[in-house]
């Protein structure tokens, strides 16, 4: 039976005894989904899977589909490369070996996404770590002033990529209530959440600052250190996760797969 170890962090499982290229048992993927309730990100080692393993690994939990953003021609269109190689001057795939700050999978979709799975093939040997922040937490350690404030506000969420974004402007609230769990957590970043519907800009900028600021607490992240063979799930709507950057002369290569609940609408 698998066995659930938590990172002692902020957030964050490992999960043991347990080889995803084979079909699981129902009580394995129940063990697996309480898992990623409790600990918002669970990661397993050691994996040695194909496209295919790794979709009928992610279809346990939803529906998998796939990416909004164009890419290259795939056998497995589910399947969303995030590398920095180029082969025949062309990348592979998307994100380079940039830094990416806080955010949240797809929240400028009206359905963002709930389940983002990330497997590891090549990684750099410095850089490229992924850290992800406890968003229920976050959000509790609010004091209780500005806690009244945030109730009801919208924010508006959108891709530097405007080909990526649906044509009309998506917001969602600031605060969001887990389907599952019914916990609160906050659901503003960075790196996609651009203003707060309602407030004058100047208010806007400095609250989504105070609330990053505040979500960047070290109490709030965990960091995941990348190994070949490395699966790492995660719930998009309790956390937010962000990407160290990497030197461009080293290799990242991981495929992504990615779970949308066509019901899930962020609620407050
Ligand atoms: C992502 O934001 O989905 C990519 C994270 C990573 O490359 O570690």
């Amino acid at each position: 039976m698998p066995t659930v170890i938590p990172t002692g962090g902020a957030l964050g499982a490992e999960i043991k005894n347990l080889d995803l290229s084979q079909l699981l048992s129902g009580d394995a993927i129940r063990t697996v989904q309480q898992a990623l309730l409790d600990h918002c990100v669970v990661f397993f080692r050691n994996q040695t899977l194909t496209e295919e393993n790794q979709i009928r690994f992610t279809n346990y939990f939803g529906q998998t589909v796939e990416h909004v953003r164009k890419q290259p021609d795939r056998q497995h269109k589910e399947i969303f490369i995030v590398s920095n190689i180029e082969e025949n001057g062309a990348p592979i795939g998307a994100l380079g070996n940039r830094e990416l700050t806080f955010h949240s999978d797809l929240s400028y979709l009206k359905r963002p996404g709930t389940i983002s799975v990330l497997y590891a093939i090549e990684v750099p040997r410095t850089g490229g770590e992924t850290q992800w922040c406890n968003c229920y937490k976050a959000y509790e350690a609010l004091d209780n002033d500005l806690k009244t404030r945030l109730k009801g506000l919208r924010a508006v969420h959108r891709h530097y990529n405007e080909d990526q974004n649906p044509p009309e402007h998506i917001d969602h609230p600031v605060v969001r209530t887990h389907p599952e769990t019914g916990r609160q957590s906050l659901y503003v970043g960075r790196h996609l959440t651009k203003y707060i519907v309602g407030l004058p800009p100047s208010e806007s900028e400095a609250l989504l600052n105070q609330l990053s600021e505040h979500a960047d607490r070290p109490e709030f992240v965990w960091t995941h250190h990348w190994q070949v063979g490395d699966l790492v799930m995660w719930d998009n709507r309790p956390t937010m996760h962000r990407r160290e950057p990497f030197p461009p002369t080293e290799r990242r290569l991981m495929k992504r797969t990615q779970v949308f609940n066509a019901d899930d609408i962020p609620f407050e």
